[in-house]
């Protein structure tokens, strides 16, 4: 397909996917709700051809924010029976301070919305409208910052936990499996709707879910207070990308306070953040004989010794020095960058455990493309990153705007196709018009 075909073929996938309450569904039938990051990923996108629809995608979203400042990863605006678990699964009626006017889940997800309302800002036209905006929202996202520093950060040393897998966004990737070996949860009784849109072999498991259903049930027992969940979760991570989504927001509202003019104090909240989290960062994410980023299991106490896309998405956010990024490239370049494969496998291709085929152990996924492709030009890494922006449009140039890719290349010679998950996925659709538009 031509560029401009794509383009009108990325552009019909998001208004199809666009909902009458004014945001966008991430894939019909298997995500039939609002989803937190893939919003923000949505609203590049439609930033590029319709500005109103990229704020009411963001306003749709601020709306479900809880008194504490708590952002969900799900918002039950519509009604529909095709996802599990739905709106009546989460029970966040039990935190004093959820919305009380929307459904959501009471897990949250990467927290992208700062960067976007940048990314918003770069695109509009009219830079005066779009100021308006972002200046009458900018304080809730600085709100959200807030409470993962005042509630996620127990040590008190600039890293925010996750207490849950799919707050990742990267819902069963390797690294928790050792988290699940820890757990034995009841074998619940409950009706999977994904395996009814998608081939099973790419999904989780019954078993798997079980652990993720436990994990809710618990947070539930504690009726959501965080200072709970961080004792009795058995799931307890830094994660790098989580945690480099945080800075690359907070850098982006200290530019977007500066451009607003008169916010000092928040500027200066912001970069204490930025400093004390960059140095956390580095001194307890970077791994040494890997040379990449890790996770941190904090519940027990330990690194998690495996590469995966989100070990490079730090270079997005500013994180690494530039000797750093040199050993980060080199690894991305010796594991992942093979001539027979396609940036960026969500997991080490070289591990036993790479599952090309299912969903986070393996497949290449767009946003982690997008995030590294931006992270590659912030370091002048311009072969790379053109590499990876060709790579990423071949793929959907040659199957659709599916959920994720099979990263080996003899696959499409073999069986012809490589393109796995669900169908017309919306934020496949937005990040390839923002990466035809570089
Ligand atoms: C899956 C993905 C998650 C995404 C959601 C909706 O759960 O793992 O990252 O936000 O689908 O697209």
């Amino acid at each position: 397909m031509n560029k401009d075909n794509l383009l009108k073929e990325a552009k019909r996938v998001l208004l199809d996917n666009f909902q009458p309450e004014g945001f966008t569904i991430p894939c019909k039938g298997l995500y039939p709700f609002q989803w937190k990051w893939d919003s923000g990923f949505i609203a590049i996108g439609l930033a590029h051809f319709d500005i109103e629809k990229a704020k009411s995608e963001i306003d749709s979203l601020l709306k479900s924010q809880w008194g504490n400042g708590f952002i969900p990863h799900i918002v039950f605006h519509n009604d529909s029976d095709t996802y599990f678990p739905g709106p009546d699964f989460h029970h966040t009626y039990l935190h004093p301070e959820a919305s009380k006017k929307y459904k959501s889940s009471g897990i949250t997800q990467p927290p992208v919305i700062g960067f976007v309302l940048e990314e918003l800002y770069r695109l509009a036209e009219d830079k005066d409208d779009i100021l308006c905006f972002i200046e009458s929202r900018i304080d809730s996202v600085y709100k959200n910052h807030h409470y993962f520093y005042s509630h996620r950060d127990p040590f008190d040393e600039g890293l925010v936990y996750i207490y849950h897998n799919w707050e990742s966004g990267t819902d069963n990737s390797p690294m928790w499996d050792h988290i699940w070996e820890t757990m034995d949860p009841p074998d619940y009784d409950f009706e999977r709707k994904d395996t009814t849109h998608v081939d099973a072999s790419q999904r989780p498991t019954k078993r798997e879910y079980d652990h993720y259903i436990h994990i809710i049930e618990i947070a539930k027992s504690c009726n959501y207070d965080d200072r709970l969940i961080a004792e009795r979760s058995p799931f307890l991570v830094y994660d790098p990308l989580f945690n480099a989504m945080l800075l690359k927001s907070n850098e982006s509202l200290i530019k977007l306070y500066g451009i607003i003019g008169d916010q000092y104090e928040k500027v200066e909240q912001l970069e204490k953040w930025q400093e004390k989290s960059k140095k956390s960062f580095n001194d307890k994410l970077f791994d040494h004989n890997l040379n990449a980023y890790i996770h941190y299991d904090i519940r027990n106490s330990k690194p998690i010794p495996l590469i995966s896309s989100s070990s490079f998405t730090p270079l997005f956010a500013g994180i690494p020095n530039k000797e750093k990024a040199v050993k980060l490239i080199q690894t991305l370049q010796e594991r992942f960058g093979g001539e027979n494969s396609y940036l960026c496998a969500s997991f080490d291709p070289t591990e036993e455990r790479f599952n090309p085929k299912k969903y986070w152990r393996g497949p290449v996924w767009i946003n982690l493309n997008w995030i590294i492709y931006r992270g590659l030009k912030r370091y002048g890494f311009d072969e790379m990153a053109e590499r990876l922006k060709n790579e990423t449009i071949e793929l959907i140039d040659k199957e659709g705007f599916k959920e994720y890719f099979d990263p080996r290349k003899e696959t499409y010679k073999n069986q012809g196709h490589g393109g796995y998950g669900g169908n017309d996925f919306s934020w496949s659709a937005a990040l390839i018009i923002d990466l035809l538009n570089q």
